[in-house]
């Protein structure tokens, strides 16, 4: 039988155990790699007392950084759930580390950058081509005919709802760095992150580039590498469904060939 030995590059040590004193000491075990320093990935143990802590995963973290070890390096701006920019993978779940609370994990808290995805540093991933992705499906409003002089494009109420459920996406990656798919096929499959954005321009009643981005959308694998596996819609942290979204995508591209 083959056997197959992971370089030794790619072998995760153990690190550092930054130990502290305290009567409600929690352990967060983190992910560092630094590639400037040419050695492998570690895991490194930080004690933090939560008597001393804000609620949330972020607030250890940014404590850990301020009081413990300014290295750590990891992404964060709005600390509420809206910039997307402090997504991770928290005790085996992609989540934001900002609206993660500490009390909803049990025992000691892994946390590693969020999975497939190559890391800049530590925490940090690698967003290059996801946006890149995001670009490719030209997420503005694209119309040919002309724009009233006086007024905005407006739309009814009943429009304006059908982007309910889309417009929400803050583009953290949770879901498409959950979908084994995207996992695999990265570099052509868009994700279901990317899709459900696509869909948010296909459902919106003023733009009027649908055929053109129905093109762009409908192959084999842009589209068609969603199995419908729901892990997106199970890890997004928004509550939104990116695989319905997908589905409606696929909806339309039907309905059009029939029509
Ligand atoms: S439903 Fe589609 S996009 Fe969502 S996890 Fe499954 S394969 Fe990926
Ligand atoms: S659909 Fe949800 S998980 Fe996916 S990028 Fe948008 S907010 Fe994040
Ligand atoms: S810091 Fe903005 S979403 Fe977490």
């Amino acid at each position: 039988m083959a056997q197959f030995t992971l370089p030794k590059n790619s072998k995760i040590r153990k690190g550092t155990h930054f130990k502290a004193e305290g009567g409600n000491i929690r352990q967060f075990h983190i992910y560092r790699w630094d590639p400037d320093s040419g050695e492998t990935p570690r895991v490194d143990i930080y004690d933090v007392d939560l008597d001393r802590c804000g609620p949330m995963v972020l607030d250890a973290i940014i404590k850990i950084k301020n009081e413990i070890d300014p290295t750590l390096t990891f992404r964060r701006s709005c600390r509420e759930g809206i910039c997307g920019s402090c997504s991770m993978n928290i005790a085996g779940t992609n989540t934001l580390a900002c609206t993660m609370k500490i009390a909803d994990v049990k025992g000691a808290i892994k946390i590693y950058p969020l999975p497939h995805m190559a890391v800049v540093k530590d925490l940090v991933p690698d967003m290059t081509h996801f946006y890149a992705q995001y670009a490719s499906i030209q997420p503005w409003l694209k119309t040919s005919s002309v724009a009233p002089p006086d007024k905005e494009r407006l739309q009814s109420k009943d429009d304006r709802a059908k982007l309910d459920g889309l417009y929400e996406c803050i583009l953290c990656a949770c879901c498409s760095t959950s979908c084994p798919s995207y996992w695999w096929n990265s570099d052509r499959y868009l994700g279901p992150a990317i899709l459900l954005q696509a869909y948010r321009w296909l459902a919106d009643s003023r733009d009027e580039a649908a055929g053109e981005r129905l093109d762009e959308l409908k192959d084999p694998f842009r589209l068609y590498r969603c199995h419908t596996i729901m892990n997106c819609t199970s890890a997004c942290p928004k509550g939104l469904n990116p695989a319905k979204a997908i589905a409606e995508i696929k909806k339309l591209v039907v309905a059009r060939e029939g029509a």
